[in-house]
């Protein structure tokens, strides 16, 4: 959580800072500031609020400078206002500080510095970091080492190796308008190589405009950067390191919402482009093969492997059990699916012929990268399915497959969870092949049904105005329910998550059958309930449970196979999907519950791409 950026260069600060803060307001949005060097001094604004705030209360101040960090705030320690934003200064307000990420052990460093004197302004573990500096750098430096090694570099080195816990992190320091420095532990940072200037961000989107040459700092190592030096990255273990230089593929286009009114919805509209390009060179047209160049070398395994677990957070669990159904289903391995925060603290069972994947988009989800570590210490086979390239989850595992769905701005995943499902459907066939499970006329059929999908998002995001006005009716609504069964059910889950999280409608996903098991209580003539009764899977069964739901005067959505009569004559409403196989409908059935949500939440006057209380990437646990 939390989104930081900094500059060093020839050019005015204040403008590259703000339009970064702006690119990374996904990251968290309650509050923001900025720290400049201005005549030598540094100068401060913060803001409880969002960009735009901090923006209105700078006003016609003074912004000038060509040296700056800047931080926007998702709250852990201490409420979302002015005080606890950063920048955080040392004591002297010699040094400012920005952070992503969470210290620990900040409540124990917290107290031996007050007993040395040191007070704190704000609640936060950042501000705790700040003063640690400070003081390592007045009280525990015998000289300094090299001509690269100024006090400061060193100071923030030792204190780092006090800090449990996670940090990306940026210090300025007065005086010094040509350089600061960064480092990073567990949070994503990015430096950007520019002439005679450097850019860090929490990604790389406040960056692309400028340069496409980049560092990904490694968990551990601080970077000394002068405009009119060379990098110089060291370990917080005094260990010199190589910077390594990569070149950026990600365009400006990528990042801006080019004509659509919000991020949610450019993105739900991409998905006919984004699933071409997660496919993109791994099937072979002429043999049907498919090939996937970051599992290649582990396939041996895959084949002896004994079970597959997932580990997953969000969304990413819900592409996780449609993984489950699919690989169960075509390659015959056994899957199981955990959520990463219960995974990392259950003592699991492992062993090396286990294979764990872990799906993320963001690639840094605290809690995934911890389930992660422990399925490496197991000698399990990790694998990753993520977005982000260069994200700590791809860094972290043997092998994996991006899905190549291009950056995703809006809270809500949307074209990251389809990107997600069809990189595990390549998965599933391409594992049914090597464990010779499914028949090669039926794998040709599933990889040409594959293939038709996003022609037939297309047709299904024609339908928009239609499920608009189904939105108007039920926008008011208190309560949701979301049916479905086999493959649908995780798609079931995924439509209620993302109404819940755009719309704060409450809403509930459950597996049809399950429904008179208990949540058939709550139906009454006010309770709208979305169906997925595609054909084929197990059809009959849920137009029962479909009957159970009118017989108690519930409102029903459902979602049907074009053609269908049968669940019209009953529902209230009907979307139709093309035809497809049952092992590719999720990633149709998903598209209707996808739009739904947007209109809903648009319809109540909420924030669809940056919902309140959340934050794209949860880098905290
Ligand atoms: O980056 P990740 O895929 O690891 O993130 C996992 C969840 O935090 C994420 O899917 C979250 O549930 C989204 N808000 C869903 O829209």
């Amino acid at each position: 959580m939390c989104g930081i950026v900094a500059y060093v260069g020839n050019r005015r600060a204040f403008p590259i800072l703000i339009k970064g803060l702006q690119r990374l307001e996904y990251r968290g949005y309650d509050s923001a500031g900025v720290g400049l060097i201005n005549n030598n001094k540094i100068i401060t604004y913060k803001q409880a609020g969002k960009v735009s705030d901090l923006l209105e209360h700078v006003g016609d101040r003074d912004i000038s400078g060509s040296i700056g960090i800047a931080h926007t705030r998702w709250a852990t320690h201490g409420p979302p206002n002015q005080i606890n934003s950063h920048p955080h200064s040392s004591s002297d307000g010699r040094f400012s500080l920005i952070h992503n990420g969470i210290i620990e052990n900040y409540a124990s460093l917290k107290k031996v510095l007050e007993n040395k004197g040191h007070h704190f302004k704000s609640d936060t573990d950042s501000e705790v970091l700040m003063h640690l500096i400070e003081d390592v750098y007045n009280n525990s430096l015998n000289g300094v080492e090299d001509k690269e090694d100024n006090r400061l570099f060193k100071a923030i080195r030792i204190a780092l190796n006090e800090i449990i816990g996670a940090y990306a992190i940026i210090v300025i320091e007065e005086g010094n308008k040509d350089e600061f420095y960064a480092a990073r532990k567990g949070s994503p940072l990015v430096i950007g190589v520019g002439n005679n200037e450097y850019f860090v961000a929490s990604d790389a989107s406040p960056i692309i405009e400028y340069t496409n040459k980049v560092i990904y700092l490694k968990d551990g190592e601080v970077a000394s950067l002068n405009k009119n030096k060379d990098v110089v990255i060291k370990t917080i273990d005094n260990k010199k390191q190589s910077p390594y230089i990569e070149e950026l593929e990600q365009s400006l286009e990528s990042i801006e919402k080019g004509g659509f009114d919000h991020f949610m919805l450019k993105e739900i509209f991409e998905q006919p482009k984004s699933i071409v390009d997660t496919m993109r060179g791994r099937i072979n047209p002429k043999t049907n093969e498919i090939i996937l160049g970051g599992i290649k070398d582990h396939e041996s395994r895959i084949l002896a492997a004994d079970r597959i677990i997932i580990i997953a957070c969000g969304t990413s669990w819900h592409a996780a059990l449609i993984g489950e159904y699919l690989i169960e289903d075509l390659a015959r391995i056994n899957v199981e699916v955990e959520y990463a925060s219960e995974f990392r603290y259950k003592n699991p069972i492992l062993t090396n012929n286990d294979i764990v994947i872990a799906i993320s988009q963001s690639g840094e989800t605290a809690d995934t990268l911890a389930a992660l570590e422990i399925a490496k210490e197991s000698g399990a086979l990790t694998l990753g399915i993520c977005n982000v390239a260069g994200s700590s989850i791809t860094r972290e595992t043997s092998g994996g497959t991006y899905t190549h769905a291009g950056p995703e701005i809006g809270v809500a995943s949307t074209k990251a969870f389809t990107a997600q499902v069809t990189v595990l459907t390549l998965f599933a066939l391409r594992f049914s092949q090597l464990r010779k499970t499914v028949e090669r006329e039926n794998y040709n059929f599933l990889i040409k049904e594959l293939t038709a999908v996003p022609g037939k998002i297309e047709k299904l995001l024609a339908l928009n105005d239609n499920i608009e006005k189904i939105a108007k009716v039920f926008k008011d609504a208190s309560n949701f329910l979301y049916l479905g069964r086999g493959f649908n059910f995780p798609v079931a889950l995924e439509g209620a998550l993302k109404l819940k999280e755009i719309s704060y409608i409450h809403a509930e996903g459950y597996p049809a059958a399950e429904m008179k098991h208990g949540p058939i209580a709550l139906i009454d003539d006010e309770m709208p309930i979305v169906v997925i009764a595609t054909r084929k899977e197990n059809y009959e069964k849920i137009v029962s449970n479909i009957q159970e739901v009118k017989a108690r005067g519930g409102k029903l959505i459902a979602i049907v196979t074009e053609g269908d009569t049968e669940v019209k004559e009953i529902a209230d409403y009907c979307i139709e999907i093309p035809k497809c196989f049952r092992e590719i409908a999720p990633l149709l059935t998903i598209i209707p519950l996808q739009l739904l949500s947007y209109h809903i939440a648009l319809m109540r006057g909420c924030n669809v791409d940056q919902p309140r209380n959340l934050a794209k990437s949860v880098t905290v646990e």
